[in-house]
This record gives structure tokens, C-alpha cells and sequence, in this order.
């Protein structure tokens, strides 16, 4: 038997911090201490003018590349889960790929939304245990904050922008257990744009109106009761309890609805990758980030088991149990 299995892992924020007190001072109507208590979040990072997607993937990349001891040249496989690529086409993976130097295999993008990595994951995992791939790239990259009314207090306050990569190599020991991706695009309206290249752009407005809206209360309630069964159809499905998982790695969006998953999973906080509160939600790029953040720390260990999920915008959600 054939499993993926990580062989690095990488990370890149841009420069530029941006705290809550700096909020305040852009004139937004908020206050450190509503952010803090409402999500956990202090800070987010903000790519620079010009810094674009595949800029923040690449030197993700280029770590995750560093780290699994490989070159650049032995990826036959790129794949990139953002919301915020460099332009309508080509893909930004293909963007990444020229720029590390390893054409020739298939590289794509995947939206789906904050589960973008996720899913990137999952596929990723079918290339490599079918034998289609010797050594893939996942990565989740966004400069999110490109798509943000910053007059709109309930949305410009919570994301932030990042990347996140990791090397996938097949291995005879798990390795990647299991991945489960969902989608309801029932939901659309509460966590969407209304702008895009068929619906049409609005001229007068800032970035010809693409902007985040979201009925954050009830995206809220969503998540935690949907990450719940998730966690729970995860477990079953690896034949596991609680206990045999040492590390939940969630999407960063809010400590709340991390907290949540955690108490569902009988989970101490010390368990939890929490990086929510120095990132923000930086979307497809924040499991990753987080992942990359536990490994650099000393935290996940090679051999340990954990539990990686993700909630966003369709609604999309996925969850992924690794041995890493
Ligand atoms: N600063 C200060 N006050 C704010 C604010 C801000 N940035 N944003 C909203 N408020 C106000 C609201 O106007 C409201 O005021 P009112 O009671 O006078 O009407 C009050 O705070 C409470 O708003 P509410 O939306 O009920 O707060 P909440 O506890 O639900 O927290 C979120 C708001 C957005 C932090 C929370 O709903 C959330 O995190 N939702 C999930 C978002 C998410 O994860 N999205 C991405 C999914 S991938």
C-alpha cells in the first residue's frame, strides 16, 4: 500500500504587520479589545504593493522545498488553493511553477474558498497514492486583504494575508489516513463577493467592488456545528477515539470556534495549533500556516497523529486525519 506522506513543510508572511491599535488609527470603528474577545486576533500581516499570491506562494514553497530535502526540478505536481489569484488566467500555480523551475507536470488552482488547501490536500493525496505523482507541491496562498472594504468593520478586521506549503512524497508508512471534503452551495449568501468576471465589476466602486460580505453570526453557528461532525466523521472513519489524536491543526478563523472544535474533540488547548491571533484568517493559506508554524516550533513531531480541518465560503469544509 501506497500513502502520501509530508515531507516538509513551509511558510512565508509578508513584512507588514498590521495590529488592531493600527486599525483604530485607519479610522476603522473597532477597538483592540472587541477584536481580541470577539476572535483572538492581535495582528495580521498585509502583502506589500506589488507583493502578489505567487510571490507569498513561491517563498513558501521554496522552504517546504528546503525542508523535505528535494530540488525544485523533482516536482511533477503543483497544486495551489487560493481565492485570490494573480489574475483571471493563468493559474497562479503556473505562475509558481515557472518561477521554482520544475515545468512539464500538471499544475492547477483550487477555490474553495477557506477549504482551498484542503482540498488541494485531498487531490494531492489521490496523484500520489495512484502513482501518478513521485513529488507534489500543495500549497495555499492569498493576499486576501486586496479583496477587504476597509469602511466595513465586520469583515476588515478579521483577515489577514499569508502562504503555506507543503512537499508530498509516497511512502510505504501513513502517511496521509484519510481526507474528507464536503461542499452545500446552499449557503452562498452568507460568506461570498457579488462581483466577478461573468456577473461584471461595478466601475465606481474600490477594485471595481470585489469585496468580502458575510453574516459573520451565522457563518459562525455554521462552522462550529459543521466542524463538529466533521471531527467526529474523521475519528469514525480512521476507527479512532479523541485520545489517539496529538494535535488538532484547524483553520485559523476564530479562537471561539477553535475552542469549540477542541472541547468536541475532549481536546486541551495546549493540543491546538493556535496562530488565529498573530495571523488572522488568511484563508486557504492558514491551515498550512499553522502546520508549518507546529512543525518549525518543535511542537508536531514525526510520528504523531493529527487532525487538520478547514470551514469557508460555498459552504465548503474538509478534514484530513495525517500521521506526519
Ligand atoms: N468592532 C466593534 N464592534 C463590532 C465590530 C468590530 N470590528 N464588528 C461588529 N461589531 C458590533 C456589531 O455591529 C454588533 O453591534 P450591535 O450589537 O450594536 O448591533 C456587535 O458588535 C455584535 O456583533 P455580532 O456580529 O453579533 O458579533 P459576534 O460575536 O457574532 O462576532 C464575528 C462577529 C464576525 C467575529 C463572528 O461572528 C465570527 O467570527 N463569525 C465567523 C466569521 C468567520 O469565521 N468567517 C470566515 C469563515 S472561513
Amino acid at each position: 500500500m501506497i500513502y502520501s506522506r509530508i515531507a516538509g513543510t513551509g511558510s512565508y508572511l509578508p513584512e507588514k504587520v498590521l495590529t488592531n491599535d493600527d486599525l483604530v488609527a485607519m479610522g476603522v470603528d473597532t477597538s483592540d479589545e472587541w477584536i481580541r474577545e470577539r476572535t483572538g486576533i492581535e495582528q495580521r500581516h498585509v502583502a506589500a504593493e506589488g507583493e502578489l499570491t505567487s510571490d507569498l506562494a513561491e517563498k513558501a514553497a521554496r522552504k517546504a522545498i528546503e525542508a523535505a530535502g528535494i530540488e525544485a526540478e523533482e516536482i511533477d505536481f503543483v497544486i495551489l488553493g487560493t481565492t485570490s489569484s494573480d489574475v483571471v488566467f493563468p493559474s497562479t500555480a503556473c505562475k509558481v511553477q515557472a518561477k521554482l523551475g520544475c515545468p512539464g507536470g500538471p499544475a492547477l488552482d483550487v477555490n474553495a474558498a477557506c477549504t482551498s488547501f484542503m482540498y488541494a490536500l485531498s487531490i494531492a493525496d489521490q496523484y500520489v497514492r495512484s502513482g501518478a505523482s513521485k513529488c507534489a507541491l500543495v500549497m495555499g496562498a492569498e493576499t486576501l486583504t486586496r479583496m477587504l472594504d476597509w469602511n466595513d468593520r465586520t469583515t476588515c478586521v478579521l483577515f489577514g494575508d499569508g502562504a503555506g506549503a507543503v512537499i508530498l512524497k509516497p511512502s510505504e508508512e501513513p502517511g496521509i489516513l484519510s481526507t474528507h471534503m464536503h461542499a452545500d452551495g446552499n449557503y452562498t449568501d452568507l460568506l461570498h463577493t457579488s462581483v466577478g468576471v461573468s456577473s461584471g465589476f461595478k466601475e465606481n466602486e474600490p477594485r471595481a467592488g470585489v469585496k468580502v460580505a458575510m453574516k459573520g453570526n451565522e457563518v459562525f453557528k455554521m462552522a462550529v456545528k459543521t466542524l463538529g461532525q466533521t471531527v467526529v466523521e474523521t475519528l469514525e472513519a480512521n476507527q479512532m477515539r479523541q485520545s489517539d489524536i496529538d494535535w488538532l491543526v484547524p483553520h485559523q478563523a476564530n479562537y471561539r470556534i477553535i475552542a469549540a472544535t477542541a472541547k468536541k474533540l475532549k481536546m486541551d488547548m495546549d493540543q491546538v495549533i493556535v496562530t488565529v491571533n498573530q495571523h488572522g484568517n488568511t484563508s486557504a493559506a492558514s491551515v498550512p500556516l499553522a502546520l508549518d508554524h507546529g512543525v518549525r516550533s518543535g511542537k508536531i513531531q514525526r510520528g504523531q497523529t493529527m487532525l487538520l480541518e478547514a470551514f469557508g465560503g460555498g459552504f465548503t469544509w474538509a478534514s484530513a486525519m495525517i500521521r506526519y
